[in-house]
């Protein structure tokens, strides 16, 4: 079935497609502004504008189609915040805001305390770790969302594009492969993850699959450039689900 799955999914687009279909904005160490669902965040320099592609999970938060109310939630490459401001409104159990990029989670918090602020039932922790590298121990969660920096070319020199674009599937094999060894995933977990075929798809989710992740394809979206995205949700064998 795993094989099934894996023979969809597209191989990467040629390398040169690739990177100019995701030439670098120039204004990314700027101050900028990002509104929606009615909220308006200031985005300081180096911070993630949340783009098309992360609005798929950040919709699907809000509507319920990712499901947080009571849960454990996970933020992994949290960025802005987004995530945790719509899962703190929704009533997640505890929120763990996740970014290796102090000023994200600087930024994210500050974000939560404004448009959150305290909430019984709900806590938010911010963490700045790399993947699981930093999180804190003995922790279980039901529900991680992840839009990993997976573009499988280097489309620039700038640090601060590569953590935010162009890491590669190697990040998203140390996000696994972390949830694993530090036992992350309560029973009945779900990983939702988002990627294009401007990642290498194939091996993403294969290296998932060796460490006994059990994939399904939750949306897959063509923007009509060439580019298909797919959301993904994996639990993990000897869960539920
Ligand atoms: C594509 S952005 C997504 C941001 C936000 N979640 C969104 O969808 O708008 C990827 C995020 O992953 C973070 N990131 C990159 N490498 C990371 C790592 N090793 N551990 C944790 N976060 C990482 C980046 O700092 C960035 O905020």
């Amino acid at each position: 079935m795993n094989d099934a799955l894996l023979d969809r999914l597209p191989p990467p687009l040629p390398a040169d497609h690739i990177v100019a279909l995701n030439q670098p904005r120039k204004d990314l160490h700027t101050e900028r502004r990002y509104e929606w669902n009615g909220w308006t965040f200031d985005v300081p320099a180096g911070v993630f504008l949340p783009g098309a592609t992360s609005r798929v999970i950040h919709q699907r938060l809000l509507d319920g189609r990712i499901d947080v109310r009571g849960r454990r939630y996970a933020a992994m490459g949290v960025g802005l915040g987004v995530e945790a401001v719509v899962a703190g409104r929704r009533g997640a159990k505890e929120i763990y805001a996740i970014d290796v990029h102090p000023l994200s989670v600087d930024t994210t918090t500050r974000h939560y305390e404004r448009l959150v602020g305290h909430r019984e039932g709900t806590t938010f922790v911010p963490v700045v770790a790399d993947v699981f590298d930093g999180f804190p121990t003995g922790r279980r969660i039901d529900v991680i969302t992840f839009n990993p920096p997976a573009v499988s070319q280097k489309v620039s020199e700038d640090p601060d594009i590569v953590r935010n674009v162009c890491v590669g599937a190697t990040l998203v094999e140390r996000f696994f492969t972390g949830i694993v060894e530090h036992d992350v995933l309560a029973p009945g977990g779900e990983v939702f993850l988002i990627a294009s075929n401007t990642a290498d798809l194939r091996t993403i989710v294969s290296d998932a699959v060796a460490l006994r992740f059990r994939p399904q394809i939750r949306l897959r979206h063509d923007w009509r450039d060439g580019v298909l995205t797919y959301l993904f949700r994996f639990t993990r064998e000897g869960g539920d689900a």
